[in-house]
């Protein structure tokens, strides 16, 4: 695990941009894993603004998100499909046949998740995926488990994720019970891993799942194990490291 440590949420969200530009320019045709919550967004705004000014094309470019809230309609501004057109797809180059999120509003839950499973490995895998941290250490929606999941699936939210993630709905009611997201067997099969994290409020999770032991009771912990880890985290995040 290499860990970059950033002066603040800005210094942290050029590197990451860096970093994912790095591989677009690399690779045009590249397949990029993405994330959405509040910490990815600087770097969605830093490559937004490198299209424009013409140092980035994403034309060839194909992207897989990590997860999707079950039951939300992809016009509600609280779902990830709504919120990736919002900060990157609708203003860069991409072609939104080559983006890709899980179907929240597919019933079936095995049939959706399976198909979205072999999507991603129809792609070939992801050369760089991008992940946020969640405070109890979950890693897409892969919440602590007693195993770690394997294959994209649905999952029942923990009580601390809904609370964390009320603040963008009108109240928690209205947060969905349950997401699809990739399993932690699907993130682990990227090239390269990029997490992003910010600020105080998550350096106990920084601690555990970055130097404690692997365990399923903290999934991020698990990419101790993987051969191409960047952390990219502000020095709030690794104050307790
Ligand atoms: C959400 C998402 C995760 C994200 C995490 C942290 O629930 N499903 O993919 O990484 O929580 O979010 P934030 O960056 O807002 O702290």
């Amino acid at each position: 695990m290499k860990i970059v440590k950033t002066r603040d949420y800005n210094d942290m969200s050029r590197k990451a941009a860096n970093i994912i530009s790095a591989q677009i320019i690399t690779k045009p045709d590249c397949v990029l894993g993405l994330a959405t919550g509040s910490t990815p967004i600087g770097a969605y705004k830093q490559l937004v603004e490198w299209y424009e000014k013409g140092d980035l094309d994403f034309s060839e470019v194909k992207t897989v998100n990590l997860d999707e809230y079950k039951g939300l309609p992809r016009t509600n501004d609280q779902s990830y499909y709504y919120f990736m057109h919002e900060n990157l797809f609708d203003k860069v180059n991409i072609n939104p046949e080559n983006t890709h999120l899980p179907d929240g509003t597919k019933e079936d839950a095995k049939a959706e998740c399976e198909a979205y499973e072999a999507l991603v490995e129809s792609l070939g895998g992801t050369d760089l995926q991008l992940l946020g941290l969640g405070h109890n250490g979950h890693i897409g929606f892969n919440e602590p488990a007693a195993e770690f999941p394997k294959t994209t699936h649905c999952v029942d939210l923990q009580e601390s994720t809904i609370e964390a993630n009320k603040r963008f709905f009108a109240s928690a009611d209205e947060v969905p019970r349950q997401a699809y997201t990739m399993g932690i067997g699907t993130i682990m099969q990227a090239k390269q891993i990029l997490v992003v994290v910010s600020g105080e409020d998550k350096a106990e999770i920084v601690a555990k799942a970055f130097f404690g032991p692997v365990t399923p009771e903290v999934p991020a912990s698990i990419l101790q194990l993987h051969r191409n880890v960047i952390i990219v985290a502000d020095e709030a995040a690794l104050s307790k490291v």
